[in-house]
């Protein structure tokens, strides 16, 4: 039996899974870590941690498996998207990488705008600047630690400096390349534009590929540390939610992938270079050629869930909440829940956008504000899902959700009536190393491309149709979408006075 390996160096670890020419996941083995804060708004992490989390993740999967390296015919990268990596002309990480989830450059994205034009760079890069990108984390470096910059020989993401330590090569590929607002979306690759706006070297970017392609061979020294053969091609892969997208099958438009974690992610390919005008959408490159998708990210989704059940429920399960809220009618009984616990990014980019409950009378008991949680978190994504409509994408008919949130039949119920769509749950664990092991697949030969790999490797379980309650949450969605704007303002004045 043949096998490829999917790398997924996440936020909190990085995981390796062993896949067979069936899909089937013959190992997985995660290697934890944490990142560091250390100033507000900060958030930074050692590149080092990734590849020491990498090999021991692809050694133990070995080990356990009892597969040797030399059946493993390809890797597959992926991992968080956005962080930025800092190497010297001897290939020497310079500083800790700047994560995607560091918020210190709110100065830089102005700085972007100013020097681009903010519609100019929608039109390009298909985004606007947002403090998470990778382009405003370099002028950051520039204008804050200027001996550091001038260091700087390499510009790479995360899951790229794994890659380098893999196989000595610099390379990105184009569904991650695009997240750092530097790319030209139509042109899958750099920005010469952008790169002589903000005056940054072409010369630090590395080449770009498609998620399939070729970026270098497991080299001696990474063989010996990692158990893997020498010489084992490593493909380019793709940035997490791009891989997600691509082992969930969002790869031709209509198909809406829907991750509910932490986060909730809305994602849908586009075969043609699609912006959102206003940038309220992010638009990437897929990591399938040929194809880009449009993505939507709520920072608060089961995240939301959980808060309540710790703050509200302690000690209960989710599964228990969720089917006493299930005993509720939609609506419940005209209470509205607004997600926003972490500040938001789409539709409205707003850090100190706030949550809450609105309509609460002394007849709600907890099972309607539960309900109310469940149902304010499909609200919340369907407002990606109207972006995306009026963007130019009006099929999406079916919606695949993974992450788990979606354990919920009473959560998935909702979803599907407030989307008004067929919502199916896709019986894969780790998305992410999936796609990049399917990635890894194709540039092994094994299928003629990403689109024919999904079909096969793809596990569906049985749809949820949307009901009758289709229509009470038609009504409440409007409801739902006129709470922010009427509560921006007390919103920010509320969070200037709870402090940082
Ligand atoms: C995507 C994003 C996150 C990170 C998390 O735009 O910021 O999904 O990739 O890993």
């Amino acid at each position: 039996m043949n096998y490829v390996i999917g790398i997924d160096s996440s936020t909190t670890a990085t995981k390796a899974q062993l896949v067979d020419e069936s899909g089937d996941v013959a190992a997985v083995a995660s290697s934890e870590y944490s990142y560091e804060t250390p100033q507000p708004l900060w958030s930074e992490q050692e590149p080092e941690l990734w590849w020491n989390a990498a090999t021991a993740s692809v050694s133990a999967v070995l080990a356990e498996s009892g597969v040797p390296g030399s059946a493993v015919k390809a890797i597959g990268l992926t991992g968080q998207m956005h962080g930025l990596v800092l190497l010297d002309d001897r290939g020497e990480v310079l500083r800790p990488s700047i994560l995607w989830n560091d918020q210190r450059t709110a100065a830089e994205c102005d700085e972007m705008r100013q020097r681009i034009g903010r519609q100019r760079l929608i039109r390009i890069t298909g985004n606007d600047a947002l403090t998470g990108f990778t382009a405003p984390k370099i002028l950051w470096v520039r204008n804050n630690e200027p001996e550091v910059f001038r260091r700087v020989a390499h510009v790479l993401l995360p899951k790229d400096y794994v890659r380098y330590r893999l196989t000595d090569q610099y390379a990105v590929d184009r569904a991650g390349g695009a997240g750092t607002i530097l790319f030209d979306l139509a042109r899958r690759t750099w920005s010469q534009e952008i790169l002589a706006g903000l005056d940054l070297d072409p010369a630090f970017f590395p080449p770009t590929f498609e998620g399939h392609e070729t970026t270098g061979l497991v080299t001696a020294n990474a063989a010996e540390a990692t158990g893997l053969a020498p010489g084992t091609p490593v493909v380019a892969g793709a940035g997490d939610q791009g891989a997600n997208g691509v082992a969930v099958g969002a790869i031709d438009p209509g198909v809406v992938g829907l991750s509910l974690g932490t986060s909730g992610v809305v994602f849908t390919a586009t075969s043609r270079p699609a912006v959102e005008p206003e940038g309220r959408l992010h638009a990437f490159c897929h990591g399938v050629p040929d194809r880009w998708h449009f993505m939507g990210v709520m920072l608060s989704a089961a995240g939301s869930f959980r808060w309540f059940r710790d703050a509200l429920a302690p000690g209960e399960d989710f599964g228990t909440l969720a089917t006493a809220a299930g005993t509720v009618a939609a609506g419940s009984d005209g209470l509205l829940f607004l997600p926003y616990l972490t500040g938001e990014r789409t539709p409205h980019p707003d850090p100190l956008a706030r949550g809450g409950f609105v309509g609460l009378t002394v007849r709600h008991k907890r099972d309607h504000l539960t309900r109310a949680v469940l149902e304010g978190v499909a609200f919340g994504l369907r407002d990606s899902f109207e972006l995306i409509r009026n963007a130019g994408s009006a099929d999406l008919a079916e919606v695949r959700v993974s992450g788990g949130g979606t354990r919920s039949p009473e959560w998935r119920q909702i979803l599907a009536d407030v989307l008004d769509a067929e919502v199916r749950t896709v019986a894969t664990a780790e998305g992410a190393a999936q796609g990049a092991a399917l990635l890894a697949a194709v540039g092994a030969g094994w299928f003629a491309d990403a689109a024919t790999a999904s079909a096969e490797w793809l596990r569906l379980d049985s749809p949820t149709t949307p009901g009758p309650d289709s229509a009470v949450y038609e009504k409440l969605y409007s409801d739902y979408s006129a709470l922010y704007p009427a509560l921006k303002d007390t919103m920010h004045s509320l969070s200037a006075s709870a402090g940082p």
